[in-house]
């Protein structure tokens, strides 16, 4: 098992690491995960998250291994979703005297999972707790991820103490960005997480980093509750969010798609070409080969969705209808696209997928292209010249 682990001075990590988790609430985790809880000791003790349920005596181990738990004066609640509450009930039963700390939605969200009798105490955005040789300092981040959600902030450690924010799916065996060779695997977990977690909402994230700036909270070091403790990279994370929070994204276009017998594929890499011909980034995604949440990923960064369903029973065909049930909630921002597909008779599929994509707010270049059963060489030259004027259109 592994060890707790000193961020700064009296401030440790007690989490633990999820090696083998491959779903997440249908989010799919083929790197793992961890959950980050930290303890902060002096004169007097907090710990800031716990961890999954399961996960409880990996972190109580830790602890133990620190201080006696039951000498524990406060449990900061960050985030009310049971990847971070879960080990609550048990860990309240061995920290009697621990007093929770949260956001009035915080506190109403707590009876609502857990039935404790528990000493609370609300706190609201600035507001400071003392520990003697700590100050918490806590900031409301309504909506990221949850309307209870807040950060907590170490005065004197300049450290950040966010939550979901900033955070990754990814299991390591080493805690900090500067252990690792390369942070490539998670500075796409990063974008994998925002992209699927913190999309819907990612227009209160400027206006966020513009209030911790005003509080004038200088941050030397982000340690998030999922992954990798920002330590050396602070403002590369911090850089990546305020690209991905506007819909900064690149001149690069995705074809996605589903296909019955082969040819919408046929048409999808007829388009792809037409693209690589004019000169742009392509990539084609099958959407029964690769998970919905890789591929909200790559749209994340993708300014061109160019989405293909074969017509099934006069509508869409289920996987391309699930990824744009699943993207219409994640409101995406300042894409473009194109719908496509191959049908029998009706095609109502091609009509239908605009819809969705209009509804979404995808600006719509020009109406979707359709073939009759099988498409012919005509049919084909049709499909790249589509690629090449989406492509030209960047
Ligand atoms: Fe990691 Fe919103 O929970």
């Amino acid at each position: 098992m592994d060890e707790s682990v000193e961020l700064k001075k009296d401030v440790y990590w007690v989490g633990a690491v999820d090696w083998n988790i491959r779903e997440f609430h249908g989010y799919s985790t083929s790197r793992g995960t961890t959950y980050n809880a930290y303890l902060i000791t002096g004169d007097q003790t907090a710990l800031v998250d716990t961890v999954k349920a399961e996960f409880f005596p990996e972190m109580i181990s830790k602890i133990e291994s620190l201080i006696n738990p039951a000498d524990i004066d406060y449990l900061v609640v960050n985030h009310l979703e049971m990847d971070h509450s879960g080990a609550l009930p048990r860990f309240m039963e061995i920290a009697p005297k621990a007093q929770i700390i949260a956001t009035d939605y915080g506190i109403k969200g707590l009876s609502r999972h857990y039935r404790g009798e528990w000493p609370l105490i609300k706190v609201k955005s600035g507001e400071e707790l003392s520990l003697g040789n700590k100050t918490l300092q806590f900031l409301e981040t309504y909506m990221l991820h949850w309307p209870d959600s807040m950060f907590t902030y170490v005065k004197e450690d300049r450290l950040l103490l966010p939550n979901d924010g900033f955070g990754q799916h990814f299991a390591s065996y080493r805690r900090f960005d500067d252990e690792l060779p390369s942070l490539d695997p998670v500075m796409e977990e990063a974008a994998k997480y925002f992209a699927n977690i913190l999309m819907p909402l990612a227009p209160l994230i400027p206006p966020l980093l513009k209030k911790v700036e005003k509080m004038g909270l200088e941050i030397e070091m982000i340690a998030p509750s999922h992954g990798i403790i920002w330590r050396s990279q602070v403002d590369r994370i911090v850089k990546a969010y305020a690209e991905w929070s506007t819909g900064v994204a690149e001149n690069r276009a995705l074809v996605i798609y589903d296909s019955m017998w082969g040819s919408t594929e046929t048409m999808a890499k007829a388009i792809a070409h037409g693209m690589s011909q004019a000169g742009v980034e392509n990539k084609l995604l099958h959407l029964r080969k690769n998970h919905y949440s890789d591929i909200i990923k790559e749209i994340l960064t993708a300014k061109l969705l160019v989405i293909g369903s074969p017509t099934l029973n006069e509508g869409i065909f289920p996987s391309v209808a699930q990824l744009l049930a699943y993207l219409k909630g994640l409101h995406p921002m300042k894409k473009r696209g194109v719908a496509f597909g191959s049908y029998g008779w009706g095609g109502e599929a091609i009509k239908a997928v605009e819809a969705e994509m209009k509804a979404m707010g995808i600006e719509v270049l020009e109406p979707g292209l359709g073939v009759i059963y099988v498409p012919n060489d005509e049919d084909l030259e049709n499909c790249v010249q589509l690629g090449k004027r989406l492509a030209n259109s960047l």
